[in-house]
């Protein structure tokens, strides 16, 4: 199987931005960019109370809804979490976890990010796992050692049929919100890197199914050459995927 083959998945990442009223009209807006584009998946990645909005202005269209984060329990006294069984009643397909937004200002751990993407698989939601390395550790040249280490950590317990449902985004916390984009050649090296550590726990085939995206300041300018990288299955975008025509060329560039 080699890349032509494997979904190519260009997502959304919204963070805490636009309410409900602003994100009907959003979701519109790039649907209407993404109609007949069948050349890849489009989801976008919404905060909770933006979901239902967000649902019913994607209904018809090929633009899936996502969550920004999921909670691993069930149910119970977990004050200000949202489950899986919620997301999925709302009609959310895929959920977000592991963010390095949520590892670095909300006590995300690896444990966590792991049991959160089991929470979201067990409940049938195709999950986007975050890695990725800080600007130190890449100047100390274990960019490796951190994003094979947090790809383990995060898929521990997770069944070769649940992988399925897992998607992996190489998102460099120095390239995310800063204009810094890591070149195609660094991108594409990493999410090798992450797919040879798969193949290692799951096995060539597997790994070589998987989706892997990048995502750090993609724009409408550097998406294409991103993507034409033999390891880039696709991008997870923060501030593109508020601006439908940035997005929209981000789409294009997937075809
Ligand atoms: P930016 O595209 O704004 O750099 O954000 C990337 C990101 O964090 C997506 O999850």
């Amino acid at each position: 199987m080699n890349k032509a083959t494997r979904a190519a998945v260009i997502a959304g990442n919204w963070k805490m931005n636009k309410t409900p009223s602003e994100a009907s009209v959003l979701v519109s807006a790039i649907a209407e960019r993404a109609a007949g584009k069948d050349g890849c998946r489009v989801v976008l990645c919404v905060p909770y109370v933006d979901i239902p909005a967000a649902v019913e202005a994607a209904r018809g269209t090929n633009v899936k809804i996502g969550a920004e984060n999921v909670h691993f329990k069930e149910s119970g006294a977990y004050t200000g979490e949202i489950s899986a069984a919620m997301l999925v009643e709302c009609g959310v397909e895929y959920v977000i976890v592991g963010h390095s937004e949520r590892r670095q200002y909300f006590g995300e751990t690896n444990e966590t990010v792991n049991l959160r993407a089991k929470a979201g698989l067990a409940a049938g939601l195709k999950v986007i796992i975050c890695v990725g390395e800080v600007l130190e550790e890449r100047q100390s040249g274990i960019t490796s050692e951190i994003v094979s280490m947090q790809t383990k950590l995060a898929l521990a317990g997770i069944t070769p049929e649940e992988l399925e449902n897992v998607i992996i985004a190489y998102e460099p916390v120095w390239a995310i919100g800063t204009g810094l984009t890591a070149t195609p050649e660094q991108a594409d090296e990493v999410c090798g890197i992450i797919r040879s550590v798969v193949a290692g726990l799951y096995g060539e085939d597997k790994a070589m199914a998987l989706t892997v995206q990048y995502g750090g300041s993609m724009n409408d300018k550097n998406a294409a050459e991103l993507l034409s990288k033999v390891n880039v299955d696709g991008g997870l975008i923060g501030g593109a995927s508020l601006k439908p025509d940035a997005f929209g060329s981000i789409i294009d560039a997937a075809q």
